[in-house]
Parts: C-alpha cells; sequence; structure tokens
C-alpha cells in the first residue's frame, strides 16, 4: 500500500537525493585528472536543476516565508539557510567553470579539490540542520493545514517548473548515475564485520534470514539465549524443515505470497513463558522490488505493552 507523503517527506526525499549525488560527486573530483567531466557537469546540472531550482525554491517561495509568519524572527534561522542557500549556488558556479576548464585543457586544477570539499561540507551540514533542528521546529509551529497547503504548493511549483513526475525522473537519473559510476553508498560496507554482528546482537529483538531459495542463511544472537531456539545446523537447510510440520503450510504460503509481490509483511503473537512474543515476517527487495528472501523478526513486546505515559530525552 503506497503511504501518503506529507510536506517533509517531500523536502527529506529532495535531501536524500541530493546527498547522494553529492557522494558521486565528491567520489568523480577525488579522481584528480582520471576525473570524468561529463559525470561531474551532469551532476552539477542535478545540484543546480533539483537541488537549487526545485529543492531550495521550494523552501525559499513557500516553505521560509510560512515559518515567518508563523512567528520565526526574519534574523534567526530561515536568514542562515538563505545565506547558505546563495553560498551553494555561489560555489557551484565556481565550480563549474573550474570543471569546464578542465574539460578544454585537460590540467586538473588543485583549487577544484579544495572548493569541491568546502561546497560539499556546508551543503552536508546545511541539509543536517534542516533535517534535525529546523524541520522539526518547524513542525511544532506549523498547523495541520498548513503542512497540507504546503505540500500543495510543492507539488504544484515541481510540476509547472519539471512537468509531471518530475520527482521521479531525477531519481531515475540519480539511480543510473550509481549504477554507472558504482556510487551506491551502502554503509555496511564501512564496518567491520564483527561490529555488524554485534550491533545487530545488541538488539532485544532477534533477526533470521532465508534467502529467495528458501535456504535459512542467518540469525542473530548466535551464541546468546535467545527466545527460541536455533542451532547452527539449520543453516543451509530450507526455512520448511525448520518449522513444525502442521504450520508449513503457512509459512508456504506466506512465501508464495511474498514471492509472487502480493504480500510484503505477516504478522503473529503468542504468549510464551512469561513473555508476549511478536513474531513478524518482512519480504527483502532489491531496489527494483525483485524478491531477495524473508527476514524474520522475533521480539518480547512485553515490556513496550507496560509503558504508559511518556519518557523523553529532552
Ligand atoms: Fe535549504
Ligand atoms: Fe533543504
Amino acid at each position: 500500500m503506497e503511504t501518503i507523503q506529507s510536506y517533509l517527506d517531500n523536502l527529506i526525499n529532495d535531501h536524500t537525493l541530493i546527498e547522494r549525488a553529492l557522494v558521486m560527486f565528491e567520489k568523480e573530483i577525488a579522481k584528480g585528472e582520471q576525473m570524468n567531466p561529463d559525470i561531474a557537469l551532469s551532476l552539477i546540472t542535478f545540484l543546480e536543476d533539483y537541488g537549487d531550482e526545485c529543492h531550495n525554491q521550494k523552501e525559499e517561495q513557500f516553505y521560509f516565508p510560512l515559518l515567518l509568519e508563523r512567528g520565526l524572527p526574519p534574523m534567526g534561522p530561515v536568514a542562515v539557510m538563505l545565506e547558505e542557500h546563495k553560498s551553494e549556488r555561489n560555489y557551484l558556479s565556481e565550480i563549474k567553470q573550474m570543471i569546464a576548464k578542465f574539460k578544454i585543457n585537460n590540467t586538473f586544477n588543485p583549487q577544484l579539490t579544495e572548493t569541491t570539499a568546502e561546497y560539499v561540507e556546508l551543503t552536508k551540514n546545511h541539509i543536517w540542520k534542516e533535517n534535525d533542528i529546523l524541520y522539526p521546529m518547524g513542525k511544532r509551529i506549523l498547523s495541520t493545514q498548513d503542512g497540507v497547503d504546503l505540500l500543495h504548493k510543492f507539488e504544484e511549483f515541481t510540476f509547472s517548473r519539471f512537468g509531471q513526475d518530475g520527482y521521479m525522473r531525477y531519481s531515475d537519473m540519480i539511480d543510473a548515475f550509481e549504477h554507472q559510476t558504482g556510487g551506491k553508498v551502502n554503509m555496511l560496507a564501512g564496518l567491520q564485520l564483527d561490529v555488524i554482528t554485534n550491533m545487530l546482537d545488541a538488539l532485544p529483538v532477534e533477526l533470521s534470514f532465508v534467502d529467495e531459495n528458501d535456504i535459512v542463511r542467518f540469525y542473530t544472537h548466535q551464541n546468546k539465549k535467545k527466545i527460541f531456539h536455533r542451532s547452527l545446523s539449520v543453516i543451509g537447510r530450507t526455512v520448511q524443515k525448520c518449522h513444525p510440520e502442521k504450520s508449513v503450510h503457512m509459512v508456504n504460503k506466506i512465501l508464495a505470497e511474498m514471492k509472487e509481490g502480493s504480500r510484503d509483511k505477516a504478522d503473529f503473537w503468542i504468549n510464551f513463558d512469561s513473555m508476549f512474543v511478536h513474531i513478524s515476517y518482512y519480504a527483502v527487495r532489491d531496489d527494483k522490488g525483485n524478491y531477495q528472501g524473508c527476514v524474520e523478526m522475533v521480539h518480547d513486546i512485553k515490556p513496550y505493552r507496560d509503558l504508559e505515559g511518556e519518557k523523553r530525552l529532552l
């Protein structure tokens, strides 16, 4: 089921797209003389057309003015954000000229590395400030109706500038670039395997994974106490062999529906010893929606059911 987008989802999705372009751009510039100027220039075009002409304009023309109308001081965070948009624009035009020169004379100007680093730093910080400070602040002062109106204005604006499916076109473009440059960021690749294992084991949920052929490949909390007993001998066996006979038809039905795409999730809950155990299954799919397997999450949710009121960090 498609979830309805809010004005904040709309802005934050833009940021994600811009960040993905920044990562690829940084990598391209880091190649120095080996840089492909056409890729770098295309990314600049994206950052100018979508990042500035679309995203920054949605903020400048609709979002920021509404924040001021609802009580943010004119010289406060909005003024800082506007100033940063200006700096982004200046950096981009400077960088664009340097790349264009490189394209003509093939001499790499070390200043390009420096200016790119400054630009990327500024833009990443800007996105962080908006996502983590300004947008939450805005959420507190804008009404539900303000949010609905904003989203409507964003959509109208995008449509008038970029036509139908403007966002999707740019999102497809970033996908294609990532494919071409191998630039897609996999954050897990930067972590040691034992850190990933310990991180998963630190969570009070037990995960296990069966691949697209129903073979059990992985479970967390290997040598730790688990809600349901599991042993290494299940690895490499089909999931049907790990379930009691009477529930196998249900397992098969869920997996078949996930494979054909009619189901993404299944969940169950049972009383088990002194716990209230929630068991859920989620289809794992690649970017194109192809089924890659199923992850199971087992969780004692009794401690959550007992919670009352609120406990806040701040
Ligand atoms: Fe901004
Ligand atoms: Fe923004």
